[in-house]
């Protein structure tokens, strides 16, 4: 077992608060990726779980042990990093093989090891070169097999595919999933690109500025996102948002400019004469003519993505993009009509960005799931 359960974790350095009040719980042999923007500290919470930075406050258990006075040979915890870190002077073959050296494994074991493990990421044509003698994919793999030959309960990675071209990135990705399944191991992965969060992903934590926006899995989070900051974050093309107000006697919300979006009645009740952000994922919206729609739009300008295109319209004057593989020939400055799928709208607070439902505006609290 190797759950990692993480509470009421805060982090300073000197006087700076960078993380505040961070609880997850981890189960065992899951696939959990921290997803946020640079700075929002993901590669801290990272360094924390293997005991390469202290917490401030706050306890973390690893298997159900609290680890925070262990040293970081002590938890069980193999990372790999972004800068894949080989020793340059060593063989494939040694770099793999040093943790078991260092650990006075003998040395026929560790060439068995070393191949048996070569043999999973498929590096064993290499295994005599030197890393400078490598593509960046293949030394990625030398890292990821360095760190899966000390048989570890938990796999952490920050952001280890960054340096690698989008081929090899996909590449990699799938493998790490593979080896994951296989070794059933508990990863935690950090990334700031949502792409690579949501594909591999058991659940996805979002984090902003230090705390925890929310956690759920991929599908969850997309289809639920608990505020404006999450909506924003994930999905792509971005979301839109239209400012507007919640009117419970028409079952609407309606625009700046007047216009009216439908809203199931119950949510409608629960929010009755608040001031909202209307958000609108750019893929759930269609065009239809002008006229025949909820939504009237102008178009100004459209992009050609080859299997479908992004409309950029104008709603008086704020954005509204759609996504669609219909190709409609559309000029600039053409009106356009836009329907809204019921379920594809979502209404967050104007103040204060949480998502609003039929129990009304839910704050939406960092979720703790029992392990
Ligand atoms: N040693 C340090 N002293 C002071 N502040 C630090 C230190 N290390 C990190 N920070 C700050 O802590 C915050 C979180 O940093 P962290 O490296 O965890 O971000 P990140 O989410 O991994 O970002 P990125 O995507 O750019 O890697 C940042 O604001 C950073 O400036
Ligand atoms: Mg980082």
């Amino acid at each position: 077992m190797a759950d990692i359960s993480i509470r009421n974790v805060a982090k300073s350095y000197g006087k700076d608060s960078i993380m505040q009040g961070v609880n997850l719980e981890i189960r065992n042999r899951e696939f959990v990726v921290i997803l946020g923007p640079s700075g929002c500290g993901k590669s801290t919470l990272l360094r924390m779980i293997a005991g390469l930075e202290a917490i401030t406050a706050g306890e973390i258990a690893i298997a159900g042990q609290v680890v925070n006075d262990l040293e970081p040979r002590q938890r069980g915890c193999a990372m790999v990093f972004q800068n894949y870190a080989l020793y340059p002077h060593m063989t494939v073959a040694e770099n793999i093989g040093y943790a078991l050296k260092v650990a006075g494994v003998g040395r026929a074991e560790r060439r068995a090891a070393v191949e048996r493990v070569a043999q999973s990421v498929g590096l064993n044509e290499f295994l005599d070169r030197r890393p400078g003698q490598l593509s960046g994919g293949q030394r990625q793999r030398v890292a990821m097999a360095r760190a899966i030959i000390r048989e570890p309960r938990v796999f952490l990675f920050d952001e280890p595919l960054s340096n690698l071209d989008a081929k090899l990135r996909v590449q990699m990705r799938h493998e790490i999933r593979r080896i994951h399944n296989r070794i059933e191991a508990t990863s935690v992965f950090v990334t700031h690109d949502q792409h690579e969060g949501m594909t591999l992903a058991d659940r996805l934590v979002v984090m902003n500025k230090g705390t925890i926006e929310q956690v759920g899995t991929p599908e969850e989070i997309y289809d639920h996102p608990a505020s404006v900051y999450v909506g924003g974050f994930i999905g792509s093309p971005a979301m839109n948002f239209l400012p507007g107000q919640v009117s419970a006697a028409r079952a609407a919300v309606v625009l700046g400019d007047g216009q009216v979006l439908d809203l199931p009645r119950d949510v409608a009740t629960a929010a009755d004469g608040q001031l909202v952000q209307v958000g609108l994922r750019p893929e759930q919206l269609t065009i239809v003519a002008p006229g025949t729609a909820e939504l009237q739009a102008r178009v100004d300008f459209v992009e050609e993505l080859g299997s479908g295109r992004l409309y950029h319209l104008l709603v008086e004057d704020l954005p509204l993009t759609v996504l669609s593989p219909d190709k409609h020939a559309l000029r600039d400055g053409d009106a356009v009509g836009v329907t809204v799928r019921p379920d594809a709208l979502h209404l967050f607070g104007a103040e204060s960005g949480r998502r609003i439902d039929a129990r009304g505006a839910r704050v939406a609290a960092p979720q703790v799931v029992p392990a």
